[in-house]
């Protein structure tokens, strides 16, 4: 187990630019053994779902859950590498977890989870002096991990990656809300220029069949309505034949399972399967995330997307052939290396060309380890400034727009929370667009609703018949 894997290797070759010095107490370690903790993930909603599991998992060793981090005898921090910031992010919340501890006289435990740590390994610990590292599919041992850190006071690690034995080592799931993720896949072999996610996540793999139905069967059970099917490249699962379509239909047939959705999902694994599945089944919800990053052919290449401008573009018209009102959402970068002004107005008139729905969009931040990093000719701070308010000011055009265009529609909302008002609670549309509705309705609940207003960010609805959970 504390063996270091093949990307840790990989993290002692990179540089980390900027590095700032992180406070440590005389002594951080041999605190004893933790008996509340507390979890805290970054990045995408991979990483959701490994701290809920890590979570469970630390419940079920015997420690108590607490919602406040400065409270916490162990605090996991469950990390994210996407971009310079994020990395640094953790540097930062490490620190501040020192600061408030000391001024408590404290000395909480801190384990470094995710994929800075699976990417920067024991630099971590030269750098922080935290108890433990553990990477994304070596979490199932971070209650042994904590425990050897208590028992040796010194730090440790484990980055392995045994292709999916984390799975059968994690509890059962109980007890989540009316929406729940589950990851079917993991891991990435497209090998995006910028990305550092093939090297903290691994190779591409697809969850066993069986494991992912029993799962989502349990997440029903424990009170779920609405199952998110996650992976890296989701729709890059496959099975003895299957594609994410065939697991889509299967998991259909669930009772009380009234809605599914997956991200994120890449142009060239969409199968004619999958869009057959957004046609045919009535529980897959009319909402695809299909990340393009750019507009531009030399670009694309540039970042090695493996699809063009146009073959997306055909994509996206054959996947609205299957289901007309599917609502579509992408991730752009803007400022990859050497892109120019005509080819970032290709993204622009790309963005005008699909009409998103909504969309997440980045400036490039260059990756230790990454091809792109040594690409050179770097885009000027500013440049990237104003192309990223020039592209969200399109994308918020067309997401005012596609709400204010659902005025009107029927639809049902799942309820998801109380809202702020009295009687007032949020859910959300097929669409996934946030519905706030005055409602006799519980968590769980599906309503049915008509649209009345739109506002930039979310909807109101106002009640038609109620159908409960
Ligand atoms: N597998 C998914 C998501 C990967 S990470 C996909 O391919 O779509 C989520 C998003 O972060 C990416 O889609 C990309 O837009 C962005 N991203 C990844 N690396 C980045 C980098 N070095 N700089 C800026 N944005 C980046
Ligand atoms: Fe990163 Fe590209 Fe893989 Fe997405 S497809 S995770 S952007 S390498
Ligand atoms: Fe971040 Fe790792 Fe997810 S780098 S986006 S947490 S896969």
């Amino acid at each position: 187990m504390l063996a270091m894997g093949p990307q840790t290797r990989y993290a002692a070759a990179m540089q980390f630019p900027g590095e700032t010095p992180v406070p440590t107490p005389a002594d951080t370690t041999g605190a004893g053994a933790p008996r509340t903790f507390h979890v805290k993930s970054f990045g995408c909603q991979m990483n959701v779902y490994d701290g809920e599991r890590m979570a469970e998992l630390m419940a079920a060793d015997g420690l108590a859950p607490t919602d406040d981090a400065h409270a916490a005898d162990l605090v996991v921090l469950n990390t994210c590498h996407i971009r310079e910031k994020a990395t640094e992010k953790v540097y930062s919340d490490i620190g501040r977890l020192r600061k408030v501890a000391g001024e408590q006289g404290r000395v909480p435990m801190i384990a470094v989870a995710g994929c800075v740590a699976q990417a920067e390994g024991e630099e971590i610990v030269r750098r922080a002096k935290v108890d433990v590292v553990v990477g994304p599919q070596a979490y199932h041992n971070l209650p042994a991990l904590v425990a050897k850190a208590a028992a040796d006071g010194a730090a440790a690690l484990d980055t392995d990656m045994p292709a999916l034995s984390k799975f059968g080592a994690l509890p059962a799931r109980r007890r989540v809300g009316p929406t729940a993720f589950l990851t079917v896949q993991e891991g990435c072999d497209k090998f995006c220029t910028y990305c550092v996610v093939p090297y903290t996540r691994g190779a591409e793999i697809s969850r066993p069949f069986a494991a992912i139905v029993d799962e989502a069967k349990a997440l029903v059970d424990a009170g779920a309505r609405e199952i998110t099917l996650l992976g890296q490249n989701v729709n890059a699962w496959a099975q003895d034949g299957q594609d994410l379509g065939g697991l889509i239909r299967t998991l259909d047939r669930i009772p009380n399972l009234a809605r599914i959705r997956y991200t994120t999902s890449h142009p060239n694994d969409m199968t004619q399967g999958l869009i057959d599945a957004h046609r045919d089944v009535e529980s897959l919800m009319p909402f695809l995330h299909l990340p393009v990053q750019a507009g531009n052919d030399r670009v694309l290449k540039a970042m090695n997307r493996s699809h063009d401008r146009d073959s997306y573009l055909r994509l996206i018209d054959r996947i609205r052939a299957a289901r007309p009102d599917i609502a579509l959402s992408g991730d752009f970068i803007v400022g990859f290396p050497g892109e120019s002004e005509s080819e970032f107005e290709d993204t622009l008139s790309l963005i005008d060309a699909v009409g998103y729905a909504q969309a997440f969009s980045f400036k490039y931040s260059p990756r230790p380890g990454t091809p792109a990093a040594t690409m050179g000719d770097d885009i000027a701070a500013e440049v990237m400034d104003e192309r990223l308010q020039r592209l969200q000011a399109r994308i918020n055009r067309d997401q005012h727009g596609f709400n204010a265009a659902s005025v009107g529609r029927v639809c049902q909302v799942l309820v998801e929370r109380r809202g702020k008002l009295p009687g007032q609670m949020l859910g959300k549309s097929p669409w996934l667009q946030s519905v706030h509705l005055m409602a006799d309705a519980a968590i769980g609940d599906l309503v049915d609703v008509e649209l009345v207003a739109a506002g930039p960010n979310s909807l109101s609805g106002s009640v038609r018949l109620r159908q409960a959970a």
